[in-house]
């Protein structure tokens, strides 16, 4: 019990999990992306309902909602009571032709990384190139994700892409603009185990410990979650079986990761 108490004053002090759905980094002019906030809260805490702060750099937003639709570029953070701010996501707006869209989260080695070159208002894009650090990794002849199933650090650096459109003839080669990506060493890769509880009316999920490098901090994270609480995209967050009395189990090797894309938005998804 003692343990479960500190697990609790712990998770208190938790950041929130700040997550973008769908979850690309880079969008068109007038389109809205969603913003998820995620906190930790002790179970007393959680039976009264939870006020939400968001950020968009300095700004405080007038929404208290658990997410949010957003259109504006900048860094937004979240903070849920009594706890610290979230890290932060960069959200971009692109008025060019072409956008290269990269995942707003860390992907790890060993990974998928998935890349998304999209033309303006999903115009097909034609001679599709892919390019890593100025140098030409994949063609396409028409639109097309390019996808490195299992990331290594070497993948790390600045992407871009280029091709035609028909505007109604076609056009000039174009390009997106470059970004960044950064692809973890595996040893960085976060841990994560699941505390199992039995409650005695609902199964209690308590949480995952994801432990993660830099932008996630270095402290054990717990996240607390109760019985059809847990959002659909959270996936990896495993129902607990009937058990007597608490008990503590690893989990999987998983860490936090973003859904797919979301369905929520209008036209272009
Ligand atoms: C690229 O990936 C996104 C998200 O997974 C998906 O919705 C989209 O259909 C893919 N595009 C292509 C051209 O395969």
């Amino acid at each position: 019990m003692w343990a479960l108490t500190v697990l609790l004053l712990l998770a208190t002090l938790e950041k929130p999990i700040l997550s973008l759905h769908p979850p690309w980094t880079t969008i068109f002019k007038g389109e809205r992306v969603t913003l998820r906030c995620d906190g930790y809260h002790p179970l007393l805490l959680e039976l009264r309902p939870i006020n939400t702060l968001w950020y968009l750099g300095h700004l405080l937003l007038p929404s208290h909602k658990k997410s949010i639709e957003v259109q504006t570029p900048g860094v937004y953070r979240c903070q849920t009571r009594g706890a610290p701010v979230s890290d932060p996501i960069h959200l971009s707006v692109s008025n060019d032709w072409l956008i290269l869209q990269v995942p707003y989260a860390a992907v790890f080695e060993g990974e998928p990384l998935v890349m998304r070159c999209r033309g303006w208002y999903d115009k097909v894009v034609y001679k599709l190139h892919y390019y890593h650090d100025d140098q030409a990794v994949r063609y396409f002849h028409s639109s097309a994700n390019y996808t490195v199933l299992q990331a290594r650090a070497s993948d790390s650096g600045r992407y871009q892409c280029s091709g035609t459109m028909r505007i109604p003839v076609e056009s000039a080669p174009m390009f997106s603009s470059k970004v960044a990506v950064t692809v973890q060493e595996a040893r960085h890769a976060a841990a994560v185990r699941l505390l199992q509880v039995q409650s005695r009316r609902a199964p209690l999920r308590l949480g995952r410990r994801v432990h993660g490098p830099g932008a996630r901090g270095r402290r054990a994270r717990i996240v607390l979650v109760r019985g059809g609480h847990c959002h659909p995209q959270c996936p990896e967050t495993q129902p607990v079986a009937a058990a007597s009395g608490a008990r503590l189990s690893p989990g999987p090797g998983l860490h936090h990761r973003p859904g797919p894309a979301g369905s929520s938005l209008g036209a272009g998804y």
